[in-house]
């Protein structure tokens, strides 16, 4: 029971501070969806097993010959991925040189629904990159731009661990704003803000109920296939070594 003026705890735990909303502007074309997955984020969770059982998480070096602390993975008809010889899209894993896991329904449906909530309708996404980040793991500011087309916007999804995401400009050195994300939250970023530079910060230690004591990130993109070798791509991302 609450009383009138009194807070209660949903308000402490799952509210906004005052002066918040919810959908919240980042950007002209960049929209924090709070709580978005939230009701199906078990059943996101559930269906990585399978995911990661056929395509493990794996920690991808880059072409700067550096082993990212992030695992990753991915499903779809083509998964990001990241060698010495650069980043590119695949449409096979290149661990077991088979075609990545399908991409579950409730993934397509999730990514579509956000992705029209935050003004971007007919969101079909053809790669999700599934990052795994244990406690003291970041990523570094970067752009998604291996995806060839950047018509269709990127739709992440937070589960498990809270984290800070760093939400920059078009610039490298536009000073990023720090947004807490939780278990649930969706941020839909296209448009003029496709470029945007972003990140996280170490994560934190912590216990999930459904994660456990990491954070997994959904980030859906619509990647062009390219039908002959189109070789890699420039470098994008600058990552810390791993320790
Ligand atoms: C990414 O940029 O690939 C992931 C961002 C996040 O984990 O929130
Ligand atoms: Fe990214």
């Amino acid at each position: 029971m609450s009383r009138p003026g009194t807070a209660t705890m949903g308000d402490l735990l799952g509210g906004l501070e005052p002066g918040r909303q919810n959908p919240e502007t980042l950007a002209e074309g960049a929209t924090l969806l709070r709580g978005f997955a939230a009701a199906g984020a078990a059943e996101l969770v559930a269906a990585l097993e399978p995911i990661t059982e056929a395509a493990r998480f794996r920690h991808m070096v880059t072409p700067g010959g550096y082993t990212m602390s992030v695992a990753m993975t991915n499903c779809g008809d083509a998964g990001w991925v990241s060698e010495r010889s650069g980043y590119r899209y695949d449409v096979h894993d290149p661990e077991t040189g088979r075609a990545w896991p399908e991409m579950p329904a409730a993934f397509l449906d999730l990514a579509a629904r956000a992705a029209a909530a935050g003004g971007f309708p007919g969101f079909v996404p053809n790669s999700c990159l599934i990052n795994r980040y244990a406690p003291k793991t970041r990523l570094s500011l970067h752009q998604d731009r291996d995806e060839g087309d950047f018509s269709a916007p990127i739709v992440s999804v937070s589960l498990g661990l809270p984290a800070v995401f760093l939400f920059g400009g078009l610039k490298r050195s536009d000073r990023p704003r720090r947004i807490r994300l939780e278990n649930g939250d969706v941020v839909v970023w296209g448009g003029p803000a496709r470029m945007t530079y972003h990140g996280v910060a170490p994560l934190a230690d912590g216990c999930d109920p459904f994660t456990g004591n990491c954070r997994i990130n959904l980030t859906f993109r619509k990647a062009r296939l390219a039908t002959a070798s189109s070789g890699p791509s420039t470098p994008s991302r600058g990552f810390v070594k791993q320790s």
